[in-house]
């Protein structure tokens, strides 16, 4: 649990043997919210007890849900889909767009008002995005010019009928959620094909909803059946120790059960396609989710160009993914990541920003990264309060030539809390300061 607001990498070791990844952000969230508007009781083991995700519990507390933890299991006491109660106070996301997002389906969707906030960050992100296709099919909102705060005064009355252009799961999630809760046949269409752990776990619990090309059909109201479930470990946690194995010489580590979803994997393929030694073993289905086990084994990588569908594969790997490009002998060029800027923080500039800091040129467009690998000298950077950039900066610490700094760095607890714990059981030095 990281408490203090600034650490500094000193001293690096190489990782080896086997490393344990907590469970997947993107898969807890969801499970809580499905598990909550379930008929029965659901046991999630393995999740994701990260700031945000007990956020979402908090949230589904407030509207009335029993839930318990114990260690890294959540238990879920569901009484259907219209059971959901008026909360007493404003329901706060804190720093989470998947919770803000997701919920907000569902809260469109309720006869009673509420209000969503969030913190500092979380403020500034676009919420018209759902605001707009919400709106259309009925719901009344009121936001701060598309921003939160957002409050819901009014619910859907009809199907929904959405062809996203931008390619966003919360967005989708969003409205698989809302499509719940309204009768009839609703459909989402996605330009471009994003993470799709909502659609999965909702045919999981056999509810009726399928999928055509990119295009999703949802049957509303009907029963989302209780089952337990098992949460993979993160791949986009687990992208921090594969990217620092490949940099730091010497490193071999077995990363166990890691969820790999095609949709995230992204970040296997280009880096295997930069000369990574990577092998997945072991690969299995568990709660309809691909999982795997992950070997990997220091590297010298080569730089890579990337545009298109690719990206949404890896969105949230990109600020690692800037870090192997950094180490490699060359250029690589990244585009089409406009959706960047709209992240924890604009990710495109904190990341530029960062490694210009630390002694590597960089350059960016509007929606576009080009990196010139290099030394990295040591330096001081801030992350922004942004989870993945400063987990990313820390990584870089594993090859810099002096120390690195880095600044607000509370927000790790957001995704990955044990981050620092386990770098440093594997004799890496790194303080607060
Ligand atoms: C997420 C979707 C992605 C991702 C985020 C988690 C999800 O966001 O970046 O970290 O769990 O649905 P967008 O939908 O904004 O791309």
């Amino acid at each position: 649990m990281i408490n203090n607001s600034s650490l500094i990498i000193n001293h690096s070791s190489p990782l080896t043997g086997e490393i344990n990844i907590p469970g997947d952000k993107s898969i807890t969230h969801r499970a809580i919210i499905l598990g909550s508007i379930s008929n029965g009781k659901t046991i999630i083991t393995n999740s994701l007890l990260s700031e945000d995700c007990k956020r979402t519990i908090n949230a589904f507390r407030m509207l009335g849900v029993q839930i318990e933890i114990q260690d890294k299991t959540i238990t879920i006491y569901g009484k259907g889909l219209n059971s959901l109660k008026t909360p007493s106070s404003k329901i706060d996301a804190g720093n989470s767009g998947t919770l803000a997002r997701l919920i907000s389906g569902i809260l469109a969707t309720q006869e009673f008002s509420t209000t969503i906030i969030g913190d500092e960050s979380l403020i500034k992100r676009p919420m018209d995005r759902i605001i707009e296709p919400l709106e259309k099919a009925g719901a009344v909102i009121k936001s701060e010019n598309g921003k939160l705060p957002m409050s819901f005064d009014k619910p859907l009355n009809k199907p929904i009928e959405f062809k996203s252009l931008i390619p966003s799961a919360q967005i989708k999630s969003c409205l698989i959620l809302a499509s719940l809760f309204i009768n009839g046949r609703s459909s989402i269409d996605e330009s471009v094909k994003t993470r799709d752990h909502t659609e999965r776990m909702l045919q999981y619990l056999d509810y009726p909803l399928s999928i055509t090309n990119t295009k999703i059909f949802i049957e509303g109201n009907n029963s989302v059946f209780a089952k337990d479930i098992s949460i993979p470990s993160d791949i986009s946690s687990a992208a921090f120790l594969i990217v620092a194995s490949l940099i730091k010489s010497k490193s071999n580590i077995t990363l166990r059960s890691i969820g790999v979803n095609p949709l995230r994997t992204g970040i296997i393929d280009v880096l295997i396609k930069m000369g990574a030694d990577i092998e997945l073993a072991n690969l299995r289905e568990v709660c309809n989710e691909p999982v795997a086990d992950i070997r990997v084994k220091s590297s010298k990588l080569k730089p890579i160009k990337l545009a298109g569908d690719i990206i949404s594969r890896l969105i949230d790997e990109l600020p690692i993914l800037f870090i192997a490009c950094a180490c490699c002998d060359g250029v690589s060029i990244i585009e089409d990541i406009e959706e960047l800027r709209h992240k924890e923080s604009d990710r495109i500039k904190s990341m530029e920003e960062g490694l210009m800091n630390l002694g590597i040129n960089v350059k960016s467009t509007s929606n576009s990264i080009t990196i010139t690998g290099g030394t990295f000298r040591g330096g001081i950077v801030n992350s922004y309060g942004d989870h993945r950039i400063a987990m990313s900066f820390i990584v870089s610490g594993f090859i810099s030539e002096k120390p690195i700094t880095v600044i607000n760095t509370e927000n790790i607890n957001t995704s990955f809390p044990n981050f620092i714990d386990i770098l440093k059981e594997n004799n890496n030095e790194i303080y607060h300061i």
